[in-house]
């Protein structure tokens, strides 16, 4: 035993492998969720929280650290990049202004570029190699900003994109036909956010395609009920942020996923929001699309076969997303 575990200088814990260091930025309802969620499925050795609101960064380590004979091992602290934080092996990035009830994404776009500034400084400075993983909205256009401002390379910058709303369209469609959302087949891709689309042409459960109806369950002549569905899926955050005032357990969870096919090189298709430099026509922007990831961050994207519609909507969410940065003039 002794021979296989070396013993780390610092910390006295036995250590086969390099610990794993994760940084999140902004502790608020998402960051916080991300955090509970990455703790209690065992991914990251050391966790450093940073926000400016310090006060909030303290309770909330203490928090948790409370609840630490109940978990597996993690380091977990407040702290800065500069820091605590420094070299990072990822950064996942939540900070920022949040939508008001009523509000679209695209409308906290100057708020967050700002803030976005400040923290990318010291992401270049401090954490050179790390993995960028961006959750603050609009997601797509702080991608892009985050790939403009640092000048790290497309593999290493990821925006959670749609998973959130793919997770929500194969949960929403599970619980309709009373399926495992596991065995639920279906990506929602493009912006994350009001342009978004469903594939419903490979959209299938355990391979029976939902459109034209293969699945036993749903004849063709209720297939326009399908869209209700997806009309769910595209105001769902609408209707929680109008309920409970923000989103929180959904994204932390679909935020770990992306973070256990990083660490554990898992190879793992999720629709995460890439730069895209040439598939379907769609030039120089971060949107969703298939995307293969392992332990260099994103791998390639998978060029579906997408009909005339879905290629349209692709286009339309990609010249949104276009216009927005246009005006950012990066
Ligand atoms: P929140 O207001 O609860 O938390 C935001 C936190 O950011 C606050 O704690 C604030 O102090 C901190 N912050 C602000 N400026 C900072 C800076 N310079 N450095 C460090 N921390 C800073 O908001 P929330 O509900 O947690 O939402 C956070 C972001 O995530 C929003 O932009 C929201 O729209 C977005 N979001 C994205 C998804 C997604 O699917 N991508 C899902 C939900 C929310
Ligand atoms: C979501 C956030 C608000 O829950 O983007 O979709």
């Amino acid at each position: 035993f002794d021979r296989i575990f070396t013993s780390s200088s610092e910390s006295g814990k036995p250590s086969l492998l390099r610990p794993r260091k994760g940084v999140i930025i902004g502790v608020g309802q998402v960051g916080m969720a991300c955090a509970y969620s990455l703790l209690i499925q065992d991914c990251f050795d050391e966790l450093i929280l940073q926000d400016i609101a310090e006060d909030k960064v303290e309770g909330e380590v203490l928090d948790l650290i409370h609840g630490m004979s109940f978990l597996p091992p993690t380091d977990l602290k407040g702290g800065t990049l500069k820091n605590e934080g420094k070299d990072a092996d990822m950064v996942i990035i939540t900070a920022g202004a949040a939508q008001k009830p009523g509000e679209s994404r695209l409308e906290l776009v100057g708020r967050n570029v700002n803030i976005f500034k400040s923290i990318l400084a010291d992401v270049v400075k401090y954490c050179p190699n790390a993995i960028l993983l961006i959750v603050s909205n609009p997601v797509d256009i702080m991608t892009y900003a985050t790939l403009k401002l640092t000048g790290f390379p497309k593999a290493r910058v990821i925006g959670s994109g749609t998973i959130l709303d793919t997770g929500r369209f194969r949960s929403l469609l599970g619980k309709k036909f009373n399926i495992d959302p596991r065995s639920v087949h279906g990506y929602i891709l493009g912006e994350h956010g009001d342009s978004e689309f469903p594939v419903w042409s490979l959209a299938n459960i355990g391979g029976a395609k939902l459109i034209p109806g293969e699945w036993e369950d749903l004849p063709i002549s209720e297939q326009n009920e399908l869209n209700s569905v997806f009309e769910e899926v595209k105001n769902a955050a609408y209707q929680i942020i109008k309920l409970k005032g923000y989103t929180s357990y959904a994204i932390g969870l679909a935020v770990t996923d992306i973070v256990k096919a990083i660490l554990r090189s898992q190879e793992r298709i999720l629709t995460v929001s890439s730069l895209i430099n040439g598939l379907y026509g769609v030039e120089d922007i971060c949107l969703s699309l298939p995307t293969v990831i392992n332990e260099k961050g994103i791998l390639k994207t998978v060029n579906l076969s997408l009909n005339e519609q879905e290629q349209a909507q692709l286009l339309n969410s990609a010249k949104v997303l276009k216009e927005v940065c246009d005006q950012l003039k990066f």
